[in-house]
């Protein structure tokens, strides 16, 4: 059942990770309204799906929670901390991969230690290990311009598992990709993020991926953003897309649509 706009995500014992209270922000001095009055949680290891429409502030929260954006109003803390700048408990995805083309795929999975400190061999054992994990085994010494576009998204999630980060924040990570390889690569993810015992906050358009993904999903409604919802998703994982075509599943469905006024 969808429950009004405190709540928390997953079960009562599991530890709190994101805590956002009050949250705003505004750009233009006060001319736009991205994000305003945000009240969740996150428990620890779970899979939250954000989903709304464009300019609903998925984007802005997700900046917001990785310090790259400051807030204008309201609290948000990551293990408990302030958040006042970019920190790297979090790790962030986007829409396009952002490879740098004259290096392999294993070199672009190490760049983000290598730009903090040596590469050692355990990194690059690590990188060749994650490489395999999202199905790239061999293709570590392929350049992205020989590589998919899904390919490349595999290779920037890899890439985003490198750096440790705890918290994965994916904003439209497949969206640019054909829905057959979007499908697989949603499937994976389930698996990797599970493997890894990552949080992970996923931006959608889909509200069936959402679902189907999440083990809670913030529905957001705009202007201006705010949470609108906390979608508690109860089924076992893990999950095939059969789960898809059940009553259950179709039920939720047609109630984040009903929150969104999509019907
Ligand atoms: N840097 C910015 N300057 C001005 N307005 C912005 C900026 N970033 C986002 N916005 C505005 O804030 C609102 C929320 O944007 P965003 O978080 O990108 O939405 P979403 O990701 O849900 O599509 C939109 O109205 C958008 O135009
Ligand atoms: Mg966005």
């Amino acid at each position: 059942m969808a429950k009004p706009v405190e709540n928390s995500t997953a079960s009562a014992q599991a530890k709190t990770v994101i805590e956002g209270r009050d949250v705003g922000k505004t750009f233009g001095g006060g001319a736009v309204i991205a994000l305003e009055g945000a009240n969740f949680t996150v428990a620890e290891g779970s899979f939250v799906s954000l989903v709304g429409p464009s300019g609903c502030g998925k984007s802005t929260l997700l900046r917001l929670i990785a310090g790259l954006i400051d807030r204008t109003s309201g609290s948000l803390t990551v293990h408990g901390r302030d958040i006042t700048g970019p920190h790297t408990d979090v790790g962030m995805m986007f829409q396009r991969a952002t490879l740098l083309e004259w290096r392999t795929a294993i070199e672009n999975v190490l760049l983000p230690i290598e730009i903090q400190r040596s590469v050692t061999s355990a990194d690059k054992a690590r990188a060749a290990e994650l490489l395999a994990m999202v199905g790239l085994k061999d293709f570590a010494f392929s350049f992205p311009s020989q590589l998919s576009g899904g390919m490349q998204q595999r290779v920037a999630l890899a890439r985003l598992l490198q750096t440790g980060a705890d918290i994965l924040l994916m904003d439209e990570p497949f969206g640019a990709l054909d829905e057959f390889t979007r499908e697989r690569l949603n499937l994976e993810l389930m698996r990797i993020v599970s493997e890894v015992g990552a949080t992970t906050l996923f931006v959608t358009h889909n509200i069936l991926e959402a679902i189907f993904l999440a083990d809670e999903v913030m529905v957001m409604t705009p202007r201006p953003g705010r949470l609108a919802r906390m979608v508690h998703v109860p089924f076992a994982r893990p999950r095939t897309p059969e789960l898809t075509l059940t009553p259950e599943f179709n039920a939720l469905v047609a109630e984040v649509r009903d929150i969104l006024g999509t019907h």
